[in-house]
C-alpha cells in the first residue's frame, strides 16, 4: 500500500507500509499465519522494483510472524549461493552447488525438508542452535536463481503445509529486477 503527499500537484514523499506496520497474529495455527502474512507481503513488494529490499522484507516479515531462529536469501552467483538479505544470526557467506541443504535444494531444484539436520548428510551448520531446516528454490524462467532458507532450533519444525505457503511467497519475487 503506498501513499502520497501532493504539494501544488507534485510528489514530495512518497512511502510504503514499513515493518511495524505488519499486523501479527497470535493464532497458533500455521495456515492462519500465512493466510494474514500472504496478502501483506505482496502490498509490502507490490510496486517496488528493488530485489534486495524486498528479498530483505520478506525475511523480515517471515521473521516477525513465526520467530523461526534464521530467514534468509542465497542467490545463485555463478557457481555458488551468496549470502543474501536474511534476518538471523550471521552465516555462511558462499555454499557450493550441491553441498549442505541449500545446495542441494538448488541441485534437486525442489524444496528440502530436514526434520533433523544431524541426520541430513553435508548439512552446513552455520549455528549449533539449528535443528530443522527447510530450503525453498526461487526459479526464474525455468531455472533455479536463489533459494529461500529457514532454519528452527525445534527438531521437526516445517512440514507440506509450509513448503505450500513458502513456495507461494517465493513466487511472488520479481526476479528481472
Ligand atoms: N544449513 C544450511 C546452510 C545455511 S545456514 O543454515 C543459514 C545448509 O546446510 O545448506
Amino acid at each position: 500500500m503506498r501513499f502520497t503527499l501532493f504539494t501544488f500537484n507534485t510528489p514530495i514523499v512518497t512511502f510504503a507500509f514499513m515493518a511495524e506496520d505488519l499486523n501479527i497474529i497470535t493464532s497458533a495455527d500455521k495456515v492462519e499465519q500465512y493466510s494474514s502474512l500472504i496478502p501483506q507481503i505482496e502490498a509490502l513488494i507490490t510496486g517496488e522494483p528493488d530485489l534486495v529490499a524486498n528479498l530483505a522484507n520478506i525475511s523480515a516479515a517471515l521473521k516477525e510472524q513465526f520467530k523461526w531462529f534464521w530467514v534468509g536469501f542465497y542467490l545463485v552467483r555463478d557457481n555458488a549461493l551468496v549470502l543474501g538479505p536474511f534476518q538471523g544470526p550471521v552465516a555462511c557467506t558462499r555454499i557450493a552447488y550441491g553441498k549442505g541443504v541449500c545446495g542441494a535444494a538448488w541441485q534437486q531444484a525442489q524444496t528440502l525438508i530436514v526434520p533433523d539436520v544431524e541426520s541430513f548428510p553435508g548439512h552446513i551448520a552455520c549455528s549449533s542452535l539449528s535443528r530443522s531446516e527447510i530450503v525453498v528454490p526461487v526459479f526464474r524462467l525455468g531455472k533455479v536463481v536463489a533459494v529461500l532458507d529457514v532454519d528452527s532450533e525445534k527438531l521437526d519444525q516445517f512440514d507440506e503445509t509450509d513448503a505450500q505457503y513458502l513456495e507461494q511467497i517465493v513466487k511472488l519475487i520479481n526476479f528481472n529486477a
